[in-house]
């Protein structure tokens, strides 16, 4: 080998050697870049894509309308003051050797557990649902509470109680908020009746309070009543806390809130079909003044502690006596008391409480009221609703039924 081609070949060797170690370089580099591109999405963005996907995606709809099923029923389980805290917030009122074990968690497995039981139809919610002052995040307490409704996929709705707003979000956050949660039917306000034409309602917003709508209930499918309301159910909005003449009291149901229900009650009667009664339930969360001082005709349940309620009387039973639909009244707010009791031709029934991080009474099972209405079966096709009844069931091994009995009955 010449003294030239030795020193060729060296250069072109170098040469080959520095372009090999780029190449090696660059594909350590870009070998580096995409692992931890990979762990980037990986830990982060594929979390943040996944949320906003979350944030995009529509409310889930229930089929509607609601409606009786085809053997004529229609079940309503109420679920009264969850008080659901943060998801882990203790239990209170609980014997001492279960204290330990138990939680939001309970509550949330109790009401799965009524699910699967009743299978309802719907599932009403009657306030202090979340518990306002043990909870920092509104919005993640709500969807824990109502976890178990949204995934069983049944349609539910809710009205506030006293204690919803003492966290992040005001009573008209709450409401919007939960009427937009999955299967939810809850509206912040109510809309106009115009039985001609459904599709000019408005929606109502002079009035008090979040949380006062109406939903109603059609016939069978396939029935002569499958296209019409037979059953109702109404919505109020019994406000939290209030100052009068200096003295600290509840909410209460005010005038607005009677104008418009008069009003969708008078809109139903000009609807009604001649031969079809068209019953309604009403459900709020703060019990009237009537049911502490009131001659109640007959007590089913128990009545084991004082009746928290405002010291104005604004006229719910008035009210509700010259409208004639209303047959019954789920209430919540008095977690011991569980009766229902009669008043004037209308029954006013507590839930009883329902959550474990509400008060309650250590050795007394938390409970949930199952409200079902049935129907009238003529020759050949359904007559209405002809039934009212009600039961509960306890928080224990059997989820035990108890006070069972009928609350209305249709009088043709
Ligand atoms: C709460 O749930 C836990 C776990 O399922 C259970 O062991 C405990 O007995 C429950 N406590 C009450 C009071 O129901
Ligand atoms: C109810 O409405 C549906 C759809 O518009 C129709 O097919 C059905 O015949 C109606 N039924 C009655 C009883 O009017
Ligand atoms: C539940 O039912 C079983 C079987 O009938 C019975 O042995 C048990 O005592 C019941 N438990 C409660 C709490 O009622």
């Amino acid at each position: 080998m010449s003294k030239d081609s030795t020193l060729i070949f060296t250069k072109t060797h170098t040469q080959t050697m520095q372009s090999r170690r780029k190449w090696i370089q660059s594909f350590f580099y870009l070998t580096l870049i995409t692992i931890s591109l990979y762990f980037l999405q990986l830990l982060i963005l594929s979390d943040r894509l996944m949320v906003s996907h979350h944030k995009i995606t529509l409310k889930k709809h229930p089929h509607l309308p609601l409606r009786f099923n085809s053997d004529g029923t229609f079940k309503i389980l109420q679920v009264a003051d969850m008080h659901y805290g943060t998801g882990s917030s203790r239990c209170r009122d609980v014997l001492s050797s279960e204290f330990e074990w138990c939680s939001d968690l309970n509550t949330t497995l109790f009401l799965k557990r009524m699910i699967d039981a009743e299978k309802p139809d719907f599932i009403a919610f009657t306030g202090d649902n979340i518990f306002g002052s043990s909870t920092n995040d509104a919005a993640e307490s709500l969807f824990k509470a109502f976890g178990p409704a949204m995934a069983s996929r049944l349609p539910w709705a809710a009205v506030l109680g006293n204690h919803d707003q003492e966290s992040t979000m005001t009573r008209q956050e709450l409401m919007s908020f939960i009427s937009l949660m999955d299967y939810s039917l809850s509206q912040p306000n109510p809309l106009t009746q115009d039985p001609t034409d459904p599709t000019k309602q408005q929606v109502i917003t002079d009035i008090d309070g979040f949380g006062n709508y109406d939903l109603r209930v059609w016939g069978p499918p396939g029935s002569h009543l499958a296209n019409q309301t037979i059953f109702n159910l109404f919505f109020l909005d019994s406000g939290d806390r209030a100052i009068v003449d200096g003295f600290k009291t509840y909410g209460w149901i005010k005038e607005s809130q009677f104008s418009w229900l008069r009003g969708a009650s008078k809109g139903y009667n000009q609807e009604k079909h001649e031969s079809v009664d068209i019953p309604s339930l009403a459900f709020f969360h703060i019990p009237i003044p009537e049911i502490r001082s009131g001659p109640f005709r007959e007590i089913h349940g128990e009545y084991r502690e004082h009746v928290a309620c405002s010291i104005v009387n604004s006229g719910v039973l008035e009210t509700l006596v010259s409208m004639g639909d209303v047959k019954a009244v789920f209430l919540g707010h008095d977690h011991l008391n569980d009766f229902c009791g009669n008043l004037n031709g209308i029954w006013f029934c507590y839930g009883g409480g329902f959550g474990y991080h509400g008060y309650g009474r250590a050795g007394w099972a938390r409970r949930g009221r199952v409200i079902l209405a049935q129907l009238k079966k003529g020759k050949n096709e359904w007559m209405g609703v002809e039934t009212i009844k009600t039961w509960k069931r306890l928080d224990d091994e059997n989820l035990t039924k108890i006070d069972h009995q009928i609350l209305w009955t249709s009088s043709n």
